[in-house]
């Protein structure tokens, strides 16, 4: 019954008159598009399509069957009275895979599918259900969907890019990838969304915000940077995690009163914690070695332990409110050099040092950076810039107004990279 030749739009438009014959493989040109099943049906004889197929307008279920390879991508958007969609046949789509802007949709079922480019699941505001069994990915980005867990990628071992964001009744990702070569971003979904990627071995950059709980058992390198902003994670461990390319930051999570790293060994960019409201003490870094960029800190801890930091290529910047913190191990890495850059701060309750070995007043970053500083300036009594290696220090000099109501956290990332 099979033909193994490939046939042509020809043979595959007289498919439906000559149903005795199977074409294994249906050309339908650089593109088409299918308004109603019926449209579909007419490839029901295909095994293989060779085109980029559309499906939109006014359908309210449709199915594609027996199709087993696209070569090409397939795209259902804008139909907004589909409900379901299904094309369990389908193992390989070469292009990518587009649900877009599908108002009603509530399943989507790939059953077989196991490889696809890029998977685009953008704007889907009914689905509960995203079916697959995919093994081949390069791109995932689901933005804008009801999804309330993302788990139809799980024997997934690899991807380029991995974006999950904006799926505000997304309570779960649960991933065993090992390795994302480009991006891996979990962010602004509902504040409830736990993510645990414990397969991962290293990916070229991480960020997450809103997010609830994260762990990451077995990530060992992140290539390039790798952020938390603005989760509600209260304990964040990463035990092997021995190095980040650049920048590592820790930002405004305000309920974190955890942070241990306590591998990591290098951080090739900056590494900033600030403004973690809860976070007490900083002590889970026993091994943190070199830092690349600038060292920031800036919180209410009472305890800031860096007991094997050797070399920071950049400046520091070490703030908290708490009097209990005490600045003379920094500014002892100041004055061995250990600290390279040129600026250098240290405040916390009732002491104030600040130094500026030369002036960088010309640029936009040490202006951010300057009003920054203002209100410790103006609170302790001699904080202004020092040309010698001494500290200037001012001892009882309460800093009461220490955080600026606005603009701190911006200051924060501008003397992140001002320090440098
Ligand atoms: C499908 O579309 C892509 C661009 O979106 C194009 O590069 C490709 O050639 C098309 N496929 C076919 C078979 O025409
Ligand atoms: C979807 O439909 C709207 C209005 O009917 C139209 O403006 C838009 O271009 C369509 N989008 C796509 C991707 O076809
Ligand atoms: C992550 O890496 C990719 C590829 O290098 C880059 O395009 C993207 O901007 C990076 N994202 C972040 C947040 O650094
Ligand atoms: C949160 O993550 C930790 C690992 O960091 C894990 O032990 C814990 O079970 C997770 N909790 C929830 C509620 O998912
Ligand atoms: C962490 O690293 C150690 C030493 O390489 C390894 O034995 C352990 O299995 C790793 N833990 C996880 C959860 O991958
Ligand atoms: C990231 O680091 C890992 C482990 O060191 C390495 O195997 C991988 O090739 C690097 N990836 C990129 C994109 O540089
Ligand atoms: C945290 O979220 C608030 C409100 O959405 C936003 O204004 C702020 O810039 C965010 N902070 C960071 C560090 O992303
Ligand atoms: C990480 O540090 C712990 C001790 O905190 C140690 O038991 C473990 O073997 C280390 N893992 C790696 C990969 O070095
Ligand atoms: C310090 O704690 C107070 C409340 O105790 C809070 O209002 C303030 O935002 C915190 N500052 C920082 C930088 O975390
Ligand atoms: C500050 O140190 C004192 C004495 O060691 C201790 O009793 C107090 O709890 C500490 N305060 C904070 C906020 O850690
Ligand atoms: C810093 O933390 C404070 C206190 O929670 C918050 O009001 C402020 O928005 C945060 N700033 C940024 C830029 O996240």
């Amino acid at each position: 019954m099979q033909f193994k030749s490939t046939l042509t739009l020809a043979a595959l438009m007289g498919a439906t008159a000559l149903s005795a014959s199977i074409p294994s493989s249906c050309s339908i040109g650089t593109s088409a598009t299918a308004t109603a099943q019926a449209d579909l049906d007419k490839y029901a004889g295909c095994e293989t399509l060779v085109g980029n197929l559309t499906i939109t307008g006014d359908l309210g279920s449709a199915a594609l069957a027996n199709v087993q390879e696209i070569q090409g991508s397939l795209s259902i958007n804008n139909a907004t009275l589909l409900n379901s969609f299904s094309a369990d046949s389908v193992q390989t789509i070469t292009g990518a895979l587009n649900l877009e802007k599908l108002t009603v949709l509530d399943s989507a079922s790939f059953g077989s599918l196991k490889e696809v480019d890029t998977i685009n699941l953008l704007t889907l505001p009914a689905i509960s259900t995203f079916a697959s069994n995919l093994q081949s990915a390069n791109n995932i980005i689901i933005s804008d969907t009801s999804l309330e867990s993302v788990d139809g990628f799980s024997s997934l071992k690899t991807v380029s890019a991995f974006n999950i964001n904006n799926n505000r009744y997304l309570t779960s990702i649960k991933s065993t990838l090992q390795t994302v070569s480009d991006s891996l971003q979990v962010s602004f979904n509902g504040d409830n969304t736990a993510v645990s990627f414990d397969n991962l071995i290293w990916a070229n950059n991480i960020t997450l915000r809103s997010v609830s709980n994260a762990s990451f058992a077995s990530l060992e390198n992140v290539n390039a940077s790798f952020g938390f902003f603005n989760n509600s994670i209260e304990s964040l461990k990463m035990v092997n995690l021995t190095k980040v390319g650049q920048t590592f930051t820790v930002n405004s999570n305000n309920d974190l009163t955890t942070l241990q790293c306590t591998n990591l060994t290098s951080v090739g960019g900056g590494f900033v914690i600030a403004n973690n409201t809860a976070l007490k003490s900083i002590n889970g870094f026993p091994k943190l070695n070199t830092v690349g960029g600038a060292v920031v800190v800036v919180g209410n801890f009472s305890d800031l332990e860096l007991p094997s930091l050797k070399s920071v290529r950049g400046g520091a910047d070490f703030e908290s409110k708490s009097g209990n913190f005490s600045c003379s191990p920094f500014e002892k890495l100041h004055s061995n050099n250990a600290i390279q850059g040129d600026k250098f701060v240290c405040k916390n309750g009732a002491t104030s040092t600040s130094i500026k070995l030369s002036s960088t007043s010309t640029s936009s970053g040490s202006s951010k950076t300057s009003s920054g500083s203002t209100s410790a300036t103006a609170t302790s009594s001699d904080s202004s810039s020092s040309s010698t290696s001494s500290s200037s220090k001012s001892k009882g000099a309460a800093v009461a107004q220490f955080a600026p109501a606005s603009g701190f956290m911006g200051a924060v990332a501008a003397i992140a990279v001002a320090l440098l």
